[in-house]
């Protein structure tokens, strides 16, 4: 068995990420990989008054805090920079800005101590999760939820995506987002609206569950903010405020149709991945951001069940962005010789199945995911 030290940075969005991995691979297969460090400096605070993600204030914070973030990784690994093998960076898609800093940070790093870099599709680091996590083997599918990003794939290799379905307007991360700030609950909305959700009726409000008749895995979460927005004037209107209450069961309720909408398109998709591979025991997992929702994990667990699948749920820390999984998955390119060129640039559209039609985000610069 051999082993690769592996160094992963990420700034495609709002994260500050850099972790040290080791890898264990064994004739030209990744076989499995401990993490050392993992480090997140999330900002959180930065974004939090305006809702949202503000691009240049991201850029700006990964340049100052690249650096630091990628010494105490190191530190907590107890590795010295010298002595890693690989190093393996997020080069899209994403916010431009961040994405120039980690590569731009990530090139001088390797052509300074003469080492390997991996460029990395942030969405095929998270669709490689359950390899780092459990040691998955593929093909198996995977549902990427994030705050920017939906999109059902069929994993068979660490380039090899199909994908099956996804969001035609908003990510679910987006929607928890903007239905957060709708109700006052700050940034990011996810973990908010779960809190409030816990102890709120999922039945007070009945939601919209855009596309559910379809006979397809595509998915639509921009209308479930606006009927959101909707039952809140409506609230306003009558009695000029909505008590704590209400905001319970609007997130209860909000968070129930986020459920039945992932319920209903993981059955359609294990049909298509069942249909595909007959023969092999099939695993579903699940990743990106969203994917840290305990009501949508207990959800999935209960039809793994009657479907017959096993059901992989990274922890949080892996779903949600990271430089780990960017690592992991670096590694995976590099076992398999697929380098990256010396000219690796930014690339802020990237899909991760090339061959796929655009869904969103297409204009003349291209596909966005
Ligand atoms: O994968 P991620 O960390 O970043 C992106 O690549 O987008 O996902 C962030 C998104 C945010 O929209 C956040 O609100 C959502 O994931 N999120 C959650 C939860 N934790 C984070 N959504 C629902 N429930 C959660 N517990
Ligand atoms: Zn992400």
């Amino acid at each position: 068995m051999n082993s690769l030290r592996v160094l992963g940075i990420e700034s495609s969005c709002d994260d500050t990420a850099a972790s040290v991995i080791q890898v264990f691979f064994d004739k030209g297969e990744y076989c499995e990989a401990k993490i050392k460090s993992s480090i997140v400096f999330d900002q959180g605070q930065i974004h939090n008054k305006f809702g949202g993600v503000v691009p240049e204030l991201a850029a700006r914070a990964h340049t100052e805090k690249l650096d630091l973030c990628i010494e105490k990784a190191l530190i907590e690994a107890d590795q010295r920079l010298e002595k890693i093998d690989l190093f393996s960076v997020t080069s899209g898609p994403g916010l431009i800005g961040g994405l120039i800093s980690g590569v731009t940070f990530a090139k001088a790093l390797c052509l300074g101590l003469n080492k390997p870099l991996i460029g990395v599709n942030h969405l095929a680091g998270h669709a490689l999760t359950p390899r780092l996590s459990h040691s998955t083997k593929y093909p198996y599918l995977i549902l990427v939820a994030s705050g920017g990003h939906c999109q059902f794939l069929i994993a068979d290799g660490p380039q090899n995506f199909t994908r099956l379905g996804g969001t035609i307007d908003d990510a679910p991360g987006e929607a928890f987002d903007k239905t957060a700030k709708i109700l006052g609950l700050g940034y990011p909305g996810g973990p908010a609206i779960e809190k409030e959700a816990f102890d709120g009726d999922p039945n007070a409000f009945k939601l919209p569950l855009p596309m559910i008749k379809q006979k397809n895995c595509d998915m639509s979460f921009s209308g479930l903010k606006t009927a959101i927005k909707r039952e809140v004037d409506l609230l306003l209107n009558k009695s000029g405020q909505f008590t704590e209450t209400e905001i319970k069961n609007l997130c209860a309720s909000f968070q129930y149709a986020m459920v039945q909408i992932f319920v209903d398109k993981t059955k359609k998709a294990v049909s298509i991945f069942k249909n595909r591979y007959p023969e092999i025991s099939h695993t579903v997992a699940i990743a990106g951001g969203v994917a840290a929702n305990k009501s949508i994990g207990l959800a999935l667990k209960k039809i793994s069940i009657d479907l017959d699948f096993n059901l992989i749920i990274p922890n949080a820390q892996l779903c949600t962005d990271n430089a780990a999984i960017i690592a992991s998955a670096g590694s995976e390119l590099f076992i398999k010789k697929l380098f990256s060129p010396e000219t690796l640039i930014a690339r802020p559209r990237w899909p991760l199945d090339e061959n796929a039609a655009p869904m969103i985000g297409f204009g003349k610069k291209g596909r966005k995911a």
